[in-house]
């Protein structure tokens, strides 16, 4: 039999035949869709391919070209439906809302396949709650069987035995995130009323329900829901098994089983319009939801502006997927450069001048030529860190990459394709991380004792009138006690091994194709989720013992 739903005014929509118990759905988040028209941004004039990298990584400027790819895509694939989590536009203001909504009508007329969003915190740039609402009433809200007055969250009921609740998670100000008590009983009530008549719910959001990374919650502000263990322990309660979220940017899939032993799953989705520019592909059944991910290997050129040069558009051409991971990793260490900067440290610090500032600029020149310094002799005549590494006596891990910056930047790279399993046992990156790291560590600190001892000649030389020196022509390099091979990767482990094990591994469930329990099915459950105060506490150890080493280590 074929479902039917009537949806605005573009009249009927019919739902492929199909068991009532099984239903397969597309997933795709965060297309950050500028209005047509937008050029590329001249940010680093000095790259010819990815002079325009913004920092998110973000392909802002094809982003509708990526979209209207993806719909052609569903034609084909011709999904039961389409959800969308959140920041469909990127500014915000009404005339991409409205140019968004007529490409998404458009498909729905063409192809028959609904598609359903929900507000990520770029929507509410320039917009609010009931213009939302407006803007998108094809798109979920005139079907909708609840609609909440107070936020753009509503509840939809598909065929067969599925209900579909959207969330709006950007509850907290303009850029927050979050519940309050009236949302979470909004949620609770539409759940019941699932559970009572045997619909499985499948809900999505645009916040990450879920830490994606261990720690990431240490390094990252507002990427996941506000109170996340909360409102995780609340989906458990209402009987929540799935919840598909975007916002991050990155692929990942996190559990969390709550007090009645019941397991939520975080189904995070990459932003389309960003390196590996993909979608996800969803089966549920009553045993199982397959998940698989979907890449966009091209970009609709009929939606490119002007602005992009020959080459460029040779390489987007030629192979997207390259191009678009070149743009991610470059926005990536441009990033980082600007965090390892002296002025940004110092603000961080507090120290904005003074006789900490002299050092903090001294060090933060040092990581800066640190992480760009070639990796191989190879690639260099100059000091390379191999050259560094070898007065140890370690050999640097051989590999193609440049230096520790296309190092990290392909580091950052896996983890947002959803492989974030950058351990030192795991990895073959992981050893020569740690081997760079602790050179480089080595470099910096002999450098830094170079030249501020050079300050500190210059200072008393200047107070007895005398002409200073440019530099110290010896090199502290050459004569610290450097660690030997035979305890360097002892030193390096205790420095580097937390950050790293730590921080890039994540091997709880995959975070691409997976297969997850069906719905109402218990497994043992997952890893535990350590709590905020718990990470700290390993965090502070970390840094004592960190320091404890460095002092036993360096001043012995
Ligand atoms: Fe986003
Ligand atoms: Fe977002």
């Amino acid at each position: 039999m074929a479902l039917i739903l009537t949806t605005g005014c573009f009249g009927i929509i019919s739902f492929a035949d199909g068991q009532d118990d099984e239903i397969r759905f597309a997933v795709c988040t965060d297309i950050h869709a500028l209005e047509k028209g937008a050029v590329p941004a001249v940010n680093y004039p000095e790259n010819e391919l990815y002079f325009h990298a913004r920092n998110s990584g973000n392909l802002y400027t094809e982003a509708i070209g990526i979209f209207v790819t993806f719909l052609t895509k569903m034609k084909e694939e011709k999904p039961d439906f389409i959800i969308l989590p959140g920041d469909l536009a990127n500014d915000g203001n009404q005339e991409e809302h409205e140019y968004f909504a007529s490409i998404l009508d458009l498909f729905e007329e063409e192809s028959g396949i609904p598609v359903y969003v929900a507000p990520g915190n770029h929507d509410y740039y320039r917009s609010t709650r009931e213009e939302f609402k407006n803007y998108y009433h094809n798109f979920g809200y005139d079907e909708a069987v609840n609609v909440d007055t107070e936020t753009a969250s509503y509840c939809v009921d598909l065929p067969g035995k599925f209900r579909l609740i959207a969330i709006d998670s950007c509850l907290v100000g303009e850029d927050g995130d979050g519940f309050d008590e009236r949302l979470f009983g909004w949620v609770e009530a539409r759940a019941k009323e699932a559970e009572e008549s045997g619909r499985t719910v499948i809900s999505f959001m645009h916040h990450p329900l879920l830490d994606p990374i261990p720690y990431a919650e240490l390094l990252m502000k507002d990427f996941i829901v506000r109170d996340s263990k909360k409102v995780a322990e609340k989906f458990t309660q209402y009987g929540i098994q799935y919840v598909f979220t975007g916002h991050e940017h990155g692929n990942n899939i996190s559990a969390y089983t709550g007090k009645n032993g019941r397991t939520v799953y975080d189904i995070l989705t990459t932003a389309l319009s960003s390196y590996p520019l993909e979608y996800r592909m969803v089966n549920l059944s009553k045993d199982a939801m397959d998940i698989k991910n979907e890449t966009i290997l091209e970009c609709n050129f009929d939606y490119i502006t002007e602005g992009f040069t020959p080459k460029q558009l040779e390489l987007m051409r030629t192979d997207y997927t390259e191009y678009s991971k070149g743009y991610f990793k470059y926005s990536i260490e441009r990033k980082i450069a600007k965090y390892l900067t002296p002025e940004f440290i110092a603000g961080a610090l507090n120290q904005k001048s003074g006789p900490l500032y002299d050092t903090i600029q001294t060090v933060m020149k040092l990581v800066g030529e640190a992480v760009e310094m070639p990796l191989y002799n190879k690639d260099y005549d100059g000091t390379t860190v191999e050259s560094i590494a070898a007065k140890s006596g370690v050999k640097l891990p051989e590999s193609d990459y440049y230096n520790l910056m296309d190092l990290i930047s392909s580091g950052v790279a896996a983890i947002y394709y959803g492989n974030a399993n950058l351990g030192l046992e795991t990895s073959p990156e992981g050893k020569l991380l740690l081997t760079a790291l602790t050179t480089q560590l080595t470099y910096v600190l002999a450098e830094a004792g170079n030249r501020q001892t050079t300050q500190v000649i210059n200072s008393v030389i200047s107070a007895f009138g005398l002409e200073e020196i440019d530099e110290l022509n010896v090199s502290l390099l050459n004569r610290l006690p450097l660690p030997g091979a035979d305890n360097f990767y002892e030193i390096a482990y205790t420095i580097f091994e937390p950050l790293i094990n730590k921080f890039l591994v994540d091997d709880d469930i995959s975070d691409r194709d997976a297969v997850l329990p069906g719905p109402g099915e218990t497994v043992d459950p997952p890893k535990k989720i350590n709590t905020f105060f718990d990470k700290v506490l390993s965090f502070i150890k970390y840094v004592f013992k960190v320091a404890f080493t460095s002092l036993t280590v360096w001043f012995r």
